[in-house]
């Protein structure tokens, strides 16, 4: 408003100078129009002010809400720490949880063990009920113990007739095997002490448990009801009878294990294998101081039960498994399989797997021949490349050589199967056999349609398939085969 009074002094002065004789009314419109200025200020004052209270008024607002901003922040921030603890503790609780779960889990499997331990203690008890003895006891784990050294321990133990013995062996590296604690005067046992109960005195010692216990029954099973769970693991330990019997004034003795390698325990399959190779090395050995010659033992592997006759040979990279029986002169190998077979002096089986069946004295098997289980070579009989027998009897002289499958079938003597024949001897349902007489000859290709025979001196032409019997001294081919003519009985068999 300021800016408008000299506006209005120049028009006065303006005035003034144009009419000196309106001045009085120029006088009386400018005093009123100065009033309505001055109301027009007052009223611009008051709305200034006004409108200053409104800005305070907004500012406080402003104020207010920023507070309330900076507060919630401040909230925020704190919720966002406390939710962040809140994780955390629930992560521990979690692990906590865990480890309860996985405590648990360990005390049921604890648990368990005991009961069954107490079960097979049950089991134990009621089997020797009554029974006044010596109770052998030994781990399943220890595969190379001799049975001479358990002959030994068990001699030993009838003759000092004391209450236990055990079986122990003095190493090198006891590592975390239960320690033999000797009387120092007497050097008599007084107790077992396993390693996780041992003081460092004790696992300074060599002598070990090997786990293998004679006891006298039933003492033994009076003085099991006395131990207690009462050590590191919480279990009952079998050991602890050692020392409850020599407080009951009896007498324990010990037989020390020559090698360190008859009680080797396995704990896991490098131990399994390295036993293993060890045991097939004792295996070889005796064969061959028995007279077997082995061309390569080191790929040769022998199964404990097997017998082989002496003078024959086994050539490399054979396996003989189980239950299999071997004459003397037979000639077994190279890259052969004998499962439970049996070999008559003077067998071969050349790079060919023979499976529960007999190859008589001088049969010839192989090479890559497959005898599947029930299988009878007789004697002078050869079986040949690439072919497969299952249930079959090969007769005296007859020669199965090449490429073919026979099963369910029976070839009499001097019979002579053709490249590629096969039994069809299974309808879907059902096997069937093949009847094949002496001095029969079986062209090539054939296909013999189980259940079939053909008779003593027959001949079947090559591709034949024969569906129905062949009577004796006839020739049939054809498909289906049919008999054509006679078959004039032949100087030797094996030709057509
Ligand atoms: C059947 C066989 C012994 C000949 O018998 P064969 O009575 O002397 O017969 P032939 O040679 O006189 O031939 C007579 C007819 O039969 C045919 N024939 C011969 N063998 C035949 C056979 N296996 N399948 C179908 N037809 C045959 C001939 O082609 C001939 O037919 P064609 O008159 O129309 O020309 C001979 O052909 C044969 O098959 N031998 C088996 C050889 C074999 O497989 N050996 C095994 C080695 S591992």
């Amino acid at each position: 408003m300021k800016g408008q009074f000299p506006i209005l002094t120049v028009l006065l002065a303006l005035g003034a100078a144009a009419s000196g004789c309106n001045l009085a009314v120029s006088r009386e419109a400018y005093d009123k129009d100065l009033a309505a200025m001055r109301g027009q200020q007052e009223q611009i004052e008051a709305q200034k002010s006004s409108l200053n209270d409104q800005l305070q008024a907004c500012e406080a607002r402003y104020k207010a809400k920023n507070d309330e901003l900076s507060t919630c922040i401040r909230d925020k921030m704190a919720a966002a720490d406390s939710f962040k603890a809140c994780d955390q503790k629930l992560e521990k609780m979690s692990k906590i949880g865990g480890n309860c779960a996985r405590d648990l889990a360990t005390c049921q499997i604890d648990s368990d063990g005991l009961k069954k331990a107490k079960l097979e203690l049950t089991a134990a008890r009621e089997a020797l009920q009554g029974f006044v003895g010596t109770v052998f006891v030994n781990c399943v784990d220890v595969p190379l113990m001799p049975a001479a050294l358990i002959s030994a321990m068990l001699h030993a133990h009838h003759a000092s007739g004391h209450a236990a013995t055990l079986l122990t062996a003095r190493l090198d590296d006891p590592a975390m095997y239960g320690r033999i604690v000797r009387n120092k005067k007497t050097d008599t046992v007084e107790r077992i002490v396993e390693f996780r109960d041992a003081s460092a005195e004790q696992r300074a010692l060599h002598e070990i448990n090997s786990g293998t216990y004679c006891f006298q029954a039933p003492l033994i099973f009076q003085i099991l009801d006395e131990i207690t769970p009462d050590n590191d693991q919480g279990e009952y330990y079998l050991t602890d009878v050692v020392e409850r019997l020599i407080a009951h004034g009896e007498q324990v003795g010990a037989v020390v294990a020559p090698e360190e390698s008859m009680v080797a325990g396995i704990n896991d399959r490098a131990q399994l294998a390295e036993a293993e190779v060890r045991l097939r090395h004792a295996i070889r050995h005796r064969h061959m101081l028995n007279g077997v010659t082995l061309v390569d033992p080191a790929t040769t592997f022998i199964d404990g039960d097997v017998e082989i006759g002496s003078d024959t040979v086994i050539g490399p990279f054979t396996m003989i498994h189980a239950g299999t029986r071997i004459g003397q002169h037979c000639i077994v190998g190279p890259y052969s399989q004998l499962f439970a077979a049996i070999l008559e002096d003077g067998a071969e089986v050349d790079s060919s797997r023979i499976e529960k069946s007999i190859i008589r004295s001088g049969a010839k098997v192989g090479p890559f021949s497959r005898l599947r289980a029930g299988c009878d070579i007789a004697p002078g009989a050869e079986v040949g490349n690439f072919s497969e027998m299952k249930n079959t009897k090969v007769g005296p002289r007859s020669k199965v050589h090449h490429l073919g499958y026979l099963g369910d079938t029976t070839l009499g003597e001097a019979v002579n199967i053709g490249a590629g024949t096969i039994t069809c001897n299974y309808d879907g349902k059902k096997k069937h056999p093949t009847r094949l007489g002496d001095n029969v000859f079986i062209g090539s290709g054939n296909l013999l349609v189980a259940p079939v025979t053909v008779g003593d001196n027959a001949l079947t032409g090559a591709g034949s398939v024969v569906t129905h019997d062949v009577p004796a001294g006839k020739v049939a081919y054809g498909v289906p085969a049919r008999v054509i003519r006679d078959r004039e009985t032949p100087k030797d068999p094996n030709t057509a």
